[in-house]
């Protein structure tokens, strides 16, 4: 792995395992807007003006899936830590439940190697979890997990944007949708196509539960000139794209897509990265979506 590419790799473990840490905490808000910027980092993002070429663009979406299977062939299992968090953050994974010994059906729509998924099976008995990802390789390591078991889980390979997750998945079947850091993986033309196929296999009353980037995160300001593919859309070393999401923008995206907003908020927190000596911003998106029980009026 060359240093840049290293340097990238450090920038997503900055920006994605380090979540461990309660909400809440000094250093860590719930914020209506994203956070203010520098003058420098104003100037940078002034002068983002040249984005990568067309034909780089293209290949890059035709290739996506091919750049994160690498990505988990290179990082295997090693890369994000476990999403102990989640639960602790989204309490409806317990509180949904009409009554307490109702077992619940989850999605983890772009599971990885299963970071969210199992601490969620360990946490909670009563669950069955449909698991999916477009990296066969990251199917194959859930599936080889000591705690993948067919009775309480089902990983299987599925392209968001382009197959039909109720090939898996019975329409309407589905209480709890995870979404943790995958949607900005997705290019922004194809993000409502995503929302869709999540849609169709989410009961009405269902809820999507949302973390990913939000604008102006730390990681977006790191970019380095000759990555912008489009506004708050940049491409890593290693050929996997990440947005920012403003929390206008992912409302907008789920409002289209037939869902109402519960909450939306930006999380702000403040890190130190200790090989650089430098406390530095961070900003993420935490938000949760229904699935209406009536068709709203358009
Ligand atoms: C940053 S990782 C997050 C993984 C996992 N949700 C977690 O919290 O550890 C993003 C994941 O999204 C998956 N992904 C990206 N685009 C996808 C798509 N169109 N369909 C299915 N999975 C996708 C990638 O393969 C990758 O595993």
């Amino acid at each position: 792995m060359s240093t840049q590419e290293s340097a990238e790799m450090t920038q997503t473990k900055d920006t994605e395992s380090r979540e461990d840490t309660p909400r809440c905490l000094s250093g860590q808000t719930e914020s209506y807007s994203s956070r203010d910027l520098t003058q420098d980092e104003l100037d940078k993002l002034k002068t983002e003006r040249v984005l990568v070429s067309e034909f780089k663009q293209l290949k890059l979406e035709k290739e996506a899936q091919k750049n994160w299977d690498l990505f988990y062939k290179r990082n295997t299992t090693n890369f994000f830590k476990d999403r102990h968090w989640t639960t602790r953050e989204f309490e409806e994974l317990k509180a949904c439940r009409e009554f307490e010994s109702q077992k619940l059906v989850l999605l983890e729509a772009g599971c990885g190697v299963g970071n969210c998924l199992f601490p969620l099976l360990e946490d909670d008995l009563n669950i069955f979890v449909y698991a999916c990802d477009f990296s066969p390789r990251a199917v194959e390591f859930v599936k080889q997990n000591p705690l993948y078991c067919p009775e309480r889980c089902c990983a299987f390979q599925c392209d968001l944007t382009k197959e039909d997750l109720s090939d898996n998945v019975p329409e309407g079947s589905v209480d709890v949708v995870t979404l943790i850091f995958v949607l900005s993986a997705v290019h922004p033309e194809k993000m409502k196509m995503a929302l869709e196929n999540i849609n169709k296999v989410l009961k009405p009353g269902g809820i999507v539960l949302f973390r990913d980037y939000g604008l102006n995160d730390h990681a977006m300001l790191r970019f380095k000139a000759g990555s912008k593919l489009g506004e708050n859309f940049y491409v890593r070393q290693d050929g996997t794209r990440s947005y920012f999401f403003s929390k206008e923008r992912l409302a907008q995206l789920f409002e289209e897509a037939g869902f109402v907003s519960v909450v939306n908020d930006y999380v702000l927190r403040e890190t130190v990265n200790k090989k650089e000596g430098i406390c530095v911003q961070r900003v993420f998106l935490q938000s949760k979506f229904t699935k209406p029980t009536v068709t709203q009026p358009s």
